[in-house]
């Protein structure tokens, strides 16, 4: 327990929090962690942004998942079990378990342990032979995988793209920390947003009914409510565009004026149209991935693409 500013007692997460504001908003350039975006206003948010015409990943992916479902069934091995990292509510992993019929086990990793089981209960009454084994953990760190699976065949899934949100170093390390959890002889199958029309993925970060401006203003909502800091939201603008040079949508938050904000007892200043970084999203070629998955140890073995090449679904294989 800590006391952050005057009368507001507080736990450890919270601490992290503010100290990883405080860091954020005292670097230069200022930034916030991407992670602080879903607390349980965010979350809700991030649901709407999926349903939204212009967001095009979780539609399309979708889409190739239903299309393509046979192929991606026949690359998993009988008796495998499939990792998902990062589960959230399975939507996209329902048609994969009902499509490979042969899959023996499902392992849900997700840092949320209460809605995580909350889900393995929901997915053993709809897949009642499958072995439903959920793994609370941060899945960027590593964990042990239950024991029944470690003498299965090995399948990874990751989808969303969410692959794009670490920076591309970030992602090698990623896909080389999976093949040390998944192991030799596995399958990893990643959902990859791919490099389009400027205009087209400008649009999918800034919606027209501005879903994504509240989802990232809300990171100032946040820090007001959990923080006690006074952001005037009014004064702070959602910006989203492409950087082609760095093949990466940027969202910020530009402040709209010169203004000072107090954050736990610290006096952040802002210049007009000064902003504060909050996440990437990069996008891929086929190729760009494909060589990127290489360079981490990964084998490319196959990719599938919707009709507009928005969106891509690689496997990829660990070599025994
Ligand atoms: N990984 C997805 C993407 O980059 C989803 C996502 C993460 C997202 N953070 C976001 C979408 C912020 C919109 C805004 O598209």
């Amino acid at each position: 327990m800590t006391v952050l500013a005057r009368k507001i007692v507080v736990d450890t997460a919270t601490t992290e929090f503010a100290t990883d504001v405080v860091a954020g908003l005292t670097a230069t350039p200022k930034k916030l962690s991407p992670k602080y975006f879903y607390d349980s206003a965010g979350s809700a948010l991030f649901e709407q942004i999926t349903e939204l015409a212009e967001y095009y990943p979780t539609r399309t992916e979708i889409g190739i998942l239903n299309e393509r479902a046979g192929d991606i069934a026949a690359s998993i091995p009988p008796g495998a079990a499939l990792i998902e990292f990062g589960s959230g509510s399975s939507t996209k992993t329902r048609k994969l378990l009902s499509t490979a019929t042969s899959l023996a086990a499902y392992v849900p990793v997700d840092i949320s342990a209460q809605f995580l089981q909350q889900q393995a209960k929901e997915l053993r009454r709809e897949y009642p032979k499958l072995a439903v084994l959920p793994v609370a953990a941060d899945f960027t760190k590593p964990f042990e995988l239950p024991d029944p699976v470690r003498i299965m065949p090995r399948v990874g899934f990751f989808p969303g793209s969410t692959i794009g949100n670490f920076e591309p170093h970030e992602a090698a390390a990623f896909l080389r920390h999976a093949g040390r959890i998944l192991g030799r002889g596995a399958t990893f199958i990643v959902g990859v947003d791919l490099i389009k029309d400027t205009q087209v993925l400008q649009k999918a970060y800034c919606d027209s009914q501005g879903v994504t401006a509240k989802f990232n203003l809300n990171l100032l909502a946040r820090i007001n409510r959990d923080l006690g800091a006074k952001f005037n939201l009014d004064c702070f603008e959602h910006h989203a565009f492409f950087n082609r040079e760095r093949s990466r949508i940027e969202m910020h938050l530009a402040s709209l004026k010169r203004q000072r904000v107090k954050v736990c007892g610290e006096c952040i200043d802002f210049r007009a149209g000064e902003t504060i970084h909050t996440e990437n999203s990069y996008k891929y070629s086929l190729e760009s991935f494909g060589a990127l998955a290489r360079g981490a140890g990964w084998t490319p073995a196959a990719v599938w693409t919707d009709p507009n090449n928005y969106f891509s679904v690689h496997t990829l294989s660990l070599r025994d």
